[in-house]
């Protein structure tokens, strides 16, 4: 089906399933730990052994010698398998280096081995038996310093690298009161809780993984171009999902090696990333340096924004993305947006939890935030006055729905805002200094063609098979109350299966796309089942109304099971957007809301409260898109706060590489969060009229907290996270 044209009025919109905060049909399999996650389908193929890898110890150069003998000679080893032996291993488009390095070293822990063993102990002890002599050369890995040779990367055309609208340094210049400043964010690991993980088992060429990502089809083709094999060679399973973050929108090493090991031993084998290995071996987010503009009339209009961002990869990466949203979310005449990209020899930066905005909005909105001080206006107002219903850089096209204001106001109103004080350091609660801080939410809404076959049996029973993956997203439930909106049944009469390559392919999870694209998938598969018992039963499929299990037409009311025969009925159907993504800007909005409290004498800051309210078309499960959101904001307390890669200059690597020195909040981090949707719909981003929902929490909350923290205390942190060295100093100075 072609989504191409808004939506009109269509069985969705009952609304008897859709919409309402039905419990994840996952989620006593989750809760009681019998939802099988990749390492553990001891299931799916006998004579399983194991495989570890072991990663490079230098971050650039080469090895020199690699002698695994005594590594091959160790009780219960299989296989041992380097650049060596292992034949000819590619790499695939979509991966920056090779997951399997040698002689050359791309990065630290770059994977240059793998044993293979009886017992995951036996392969643990023999990895530590293989010795490397490397030939180190001195790599880059400082950002700031790198920024000198940083240069313009080639982005796709409708989004370049650089964007002009107007004459930002004239316009600049004529402002009334300007804001420039340099904000930093740092790099940051995913840490999912499930580690990259691959179960692989040849039969003759073909390979089978059972493993943990978010993109099957990606997948697939990254390991025919890694194999050089057939797509059609390669079959993916990734059932269950342990978070992503977007760290397994690709596969990783772990799939890479499994497949190596697996081949050499002859034998089917597991392999898992050790914790303190995934920093290091796989992606993170990039650190950046971002300098923000911006000039404004005395009544708070903008009159000129400018965002550079410098962020650094390895050599034919990707920039962090993080001036892209200055381009959509505010008015102003004159604009200049620009990436620019050093060369670093770090680990592969990538995609984490809303790349580009993510980053981007922890230092505009702090800047907002400046300028609404130095304009002695309400930040809340000063956003408002410059909402724009139009693409700023392209006035002739217009949002497809936009209400940051509605969430800009009600946000105000929930958090009550009106009681803030504008001036820094006037709250105090014994020890604690008190504050409130504010920023825009706001992430881009992107749509992926999405495939699904739909069973109808003749006991009534719906079955789903599509290979959208659950990334903890709640992708299992609202496919199912897709399913069962649009065929009349309840949710219970539902079976969804996922994230294997052999259903037909779609958008899979990633960029938030994943909840609208995939139902809208699912959406067109039902319609053509709609159709196609329409037809059995001879009538014309508008006037056939499916409920409560029953087809009606022309006064008949026939049970669905019965209405397609005792064979039941398969078909299978792919939503395709056209054109609307083009002609409308699409994207989703919100404002976050935050109080935190300063301790006065140490730094030490608690966050007190969050508050959120979110516009992003119609929430398809209140409960789950809930989960998502509140699952969002904590992570954007982790950003303000406490979540920063620590490189080493030494040697390039990330020194806090384990969850017990990258800290992420934990419980008694996180304050009461309160999450508010509009009740909207939004008909040109699918027939679903439904938008992202995965990312847009993260994004603005950690500028809130910041934000708070000054009006808290005073003190004005631009380099993330807000560490207490970054406090202490200047706090009797507030
Ligand atoms: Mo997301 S960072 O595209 O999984």
């Amino acid at each position: 089906m072609k989504f191409d044209t808004p939506a009109t009025t269509n069985p969705i919109d009952n609304g008897k399933v859709i919409g309402h905060p039905h419990d994840r049909i996952d989620g006593k399999l989750k809760t009681t730990g019998r939802a099988p996650f990749a390492y553990e389908r001891n299931d799916v193929v006998a004579n399983q052994a194991y495989g570890v890898i072991l990663g490079a110890a230098i971050a650039k150069g080469s090895i020199a010698r690699i002698d695994t003998r005594d590594a091959e000679a160790a009780p219960g080893v299989l296989a041992v398998v380097t650049h060596k032996n292992a034949g000819k291993v590619g790499k695939a488009k979509a991966n920056t280096v090779k997951l399997m390095g040698g002689p050359k070293i791309d990065h630290y822990d770059q994977a240059i081995a793998i044993v293979v063993a009886e017992s995951f102990e036996q392969a643990r002890a023999a990895s530590h038996l293989i010795r490397v002599n490397y030939e180190a050369e001195q790599g880059a890995f400082d950002l700031a310093a790198a920024t000198a040779t940083a240069v313009k990367p080639k982005l796709g055309d409708s989004d370049p690298a650089d964007s002009k609208v107007g004459d930002f340094e004239s316009g600049f210049a004529k402002a009334a009161v300007r804001l420039d400043q340099t904000y930093t964010t740092p790099d940051q690991s995913h840490s999912a809780m499930e580690p990259m993980a691959t179960i692989a088992a040849w039969d003759g060429d073909k390979l089978t993984i059972w493993t943990s990502n978010q993109m099957i089809d990606w997948a697939r083709r990254d390991l025919s171009e890694t194999f050089g094999l057939p797509k059609k060679n390669f079959r993916v399973v990734s059932a269950y999902v342990g978070g992503g973050f977007g760290s397994k929108l690709w596969i990783r090493s772990d799939a890479v090696m499994a497949a190596l090991g697996a081949r050499a031993a002859g034998r089917p084998i597991k392999v898992a990333l050790a914790r303190p290995q995934i920093n290091n071996n796989a992606t993170h987010r990039p650190a950046t340096i971002q300098r923000i503009r911006i000039g404004a009339n005395r009544d708070g209009a903008i009159q000129a924004i400018a965002h550079e961002s410098w962020s650094g990869d390895q050599k034919g990466g990707q920039p962090e993305t993080a001036a892209m949203q200055t381009r959509l979310l505010y008015a102003g005449a004159d604009r200049m947006t620009a990436h620019r990209l050093a060369t670093l020899d770090l680990p592969e930066g990538n995609a984490m939890r809303a790349p580009g905005e993510a980053s981007g909005l922890m230092a505009l909105e702090i800047a907002m935030d400046e300028l609404a001080e130095a304009l002695k206006m309400d930040p809340v107002q000063l956003r408002i006055v410059n909402d724009t219903q139009v693409d700023p850089e392209n006035p002739k096209r217009s949002f497809s729905h936009r209400n940051l204001v509605g969430c800009l106001k009600q946000g105000a109103e929930r958090f009550g805002w009106d009681r803030r004080s504008a001036m820094p350091g006037q709250r105090r609660e014994g020890r604690w200094l008190v504050g409130v801080g504010m920023a825009s939410a706001f992430r881009g809404n992107m749509a992926m063609d999405s495939g699904a076959r739909i069973t109808v049996g003749s006991d009534g029973q719906v079955k789903v098979e599509t290979d959208m993956t659950d990334i903890g997203t709640g992708s299992y439930t609202v496919i199912g109350q897709t399913a069962a909106e649009m065929l009349g049944v309840p949710l219970e009469k539902v079976t969804v299966l996922l994230g294997d390559s052999d259903f037909p392919k779609s958008s899979g999870s990633g960029g938030q796309w994943g909840g609208n694209s995939s139902t809208a998938g699912v959406y067109a598969a039902c319609m053509k089942m709609r159709a196609a018992i329409a037809k059995k039963v001879g009538a014309s499929a508008t006037d056939v109304v499916f409920e409560n299990g029953q087809v009606r037409f022309q006064g008949r009311s026939v049970a669905l099971g019965d209405a397609v025969g005792s064979a039941g009925l398969t078909v299978e159907d792919t939503i395709e957007f056209g054109k609307l993504a083009k002609t409308y800007a699409q994207a989703t909005f919100g404002a976050h809301f935050a109080e935190v409290a300063v301790d006065a004498a140490t730094g030490e800051i608690r966050v007190r409260r969050m508050s959120g309210v979110f516009a992003a078309g119609r929430i398809l499960n209140p409960k789950t898109a809930r989960s998502q959101v509140i699952g969002a904001m904590t992570m954007g307390l982790g950003a303000a706060l406490m979540e920063e890669s620590v490189v080493d200059p030494r040697y390039g690597y990330f020194v806090n590489h384990d969850l017990a020195e990258y800290h992420v909040p934990t419980h008694a981090d996180v304050p009461v969060q309160d999450v508010l949707f509009l009740d909207e719909v939004d008909d040109k981003s699918s027939p679903m009229k439904a938008k992202g929902v995965g990312e847009l929490g993260i994004c603005g909350a950690a500028a809130a907290i910041a934000n708070a923290v000054y009006n808290a205390c005073g003190v004005r942190v631009r380099n993330y996270p807000l560490t207490l060295d970054k406090i202490v100093p200047y706090l009797n100075k507030a």
